[in-house]
């Protein structure tokens, strides 16, 4: 048992105590309830108000016989490609895929993948604590998990239970807790309003509840031989909560530090450019298309205030053909434009377009514009060019336009 003393009053008492719960080894389909249990009477205690059930993710997905034989893994085309890119096993590979929603990158050994909105290496797909040969994975609804959990064991007290994992944090070595889910506790403390030692108005305002006291459990649970998928917490300083099962609250990639700075996702347009989006539109009209029957319309707003319209313009000779965005730029330019402040671009689909390699590096002379993606159905989004296109060409002289140039 791990005993915390803090230095000062917690709110709900002195001292924070952990007991580690021991279960021995799960066969996948075996009753975690059970199990859990009958580690919780070995442990010499019964739950009460305010305590906190952390269990480990592995452990709920091998009670729910997520453990899965490689050997039984036909992989896809594109597995096989992926695998042989990051260095994984092929049959691993196809398991990620089905996993997960999106898979981001890798470096050997390891891919990042997006699934409900947050980020796991491998999408959960984990060897350790599996049988030779086989891996486990993520629970197959860590909500219902908890609420599970919560009802089978609280027995009358007002218990919290949380579904833990583990990640590490960009650029630092060594695993820290995060909770999938939880039942009966808040998983995130609001803390706006609060003020700092010196009277200012907290800027970091969201405390991780839930992920720290996932933490504070790992340091008794372990991750590898010693058999403690779960922990009891009590006296933890949390809000108990009547309200149901919940995911953690996640943050959309385009606003996440770590995502938004190494990646450029295009953002929802949020109706900044609206008369250049219907210039884009219109500007479809105008589009020479009898090869493709594929029309697009482009339209640049200028420092100068005016905006200019392009359509894409086909010839018999394919290669002779200029996009709807080129032909837009090209006219603001002719009309003495040097300084591009956003352009808007809109194809025959209902779903915004990207434009083509040459129009990113065309749009990068004239300045680094905003960039509104404009599909029929209402839906558009917005990037900067330079986020379209890192590491544009430039000359060594590196003299592309500062805007009032007029050579
Ligand atoms: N096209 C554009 O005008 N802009 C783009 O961003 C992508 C493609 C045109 C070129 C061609 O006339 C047609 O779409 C089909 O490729």
């Amino acid at each position: 048992m791990l005993v915390i003393r803090p230095p000062v009053s917690s709110v709900r008492g002195e001292i924070l105590e952990i007991f580690g719960i021991k279960t021995g080894l799960l066969r996948p389909g075996e009753d975690i309830i059970e199990a859990l249990r009958r580690g919780i009477d070995e442990a010499g205690i019964s739950l009460r108000d305010g305590d906190v059930i952390v269990v480990s993710e592995s452990f709920v997905a091998t009670g729910e016989g997520r453990v899965v034989s490689l050997a039984d893994i036909t992989p896809s085309s594109r597995a096989i490609s992926l695998a042989s890119r990051y260095e994984k096993d092929p049959a691993e590979m196809e398991l990620i895929l089905r996993e997960s929603d999106e898979i981001l990158g890798g470096i050997p050994g390891v891919v990042l993948a997006l699934k409900d909105g947050f980020l796991y290496p491998n999408a959960g797909v984990d060897h350790s604590n599996a049988p030779p040969g086989h891996v486990v994975l993520l629970p197959s609804d860590p909500k219902e998990a908890a609420s599970r959990i919560r009802s089978a064991l609280s027995n009358g007290a007002r218990i919290g239970v949380i579904i833990g994992d583990s990640r590490t944090h960009p650029l630092r070595l060594g695993c820290v807790g995060v909770a999938l889910a939880c039942d009966g506790i808040l998983p995130v403390e609001d803390a706006r309003g609060r003020r700092d030692l010196y009277g200012r108005p907290l800027k970091i305002t969201v405390k991780a509840v839930a992920d720290n006291l996932v933490s504070a459990a790992q340091l008794v649970m372990g991750e590898g031989d010693e058999g403690i998928p779960a922990v009891v917490i009590r006296g933890a300083p949390v809000e108990l909560s009547d309200s149901g099962p919940v995911a953690i609250p996640n943050i959309p990639p385009h606003e996440c530090m770590y995502i938004g700075v190494l990646r450029s996702i295009p953002r929802p347009y949020t109706g900044e450019y609206d008369d250049l989006v219907r210039s884009a539109i219109d500007a479809r009209d105008q589009a020479y298309a009898p090869y493709s029957k594929f029309r697009v319309g482009a339209a640049v707003l200028c420092r100068s205030g005016k905006i200019y319209r392009g359509a894409n313009v086909e010839n018999a000779s394919s290669g002779a053909g200029i996009c709807a965005e080129r032909v837009a730029i090209a006219g603001a330019v002719a009309a003495g434009e040097r300084e591009l402040v956003a352009l808007a671009v809109a194809g025959d689909l209902p779903r915004p377009i990207t434009p083509c390699g040459i129009c990113r590096q065309m749009m990068l002379e004239f300045g680094d514009m905003d960039v509104v993606m404009v599909g029929l159905d209402g839906d558009a989004l917005m990037v900067r060019a330079s986020e379209l296109l890192p590491n544009a060409f430039t000359l060594p002289c590196g003299s592309r336009s500062s805007g009032s140039e007029r050579h």
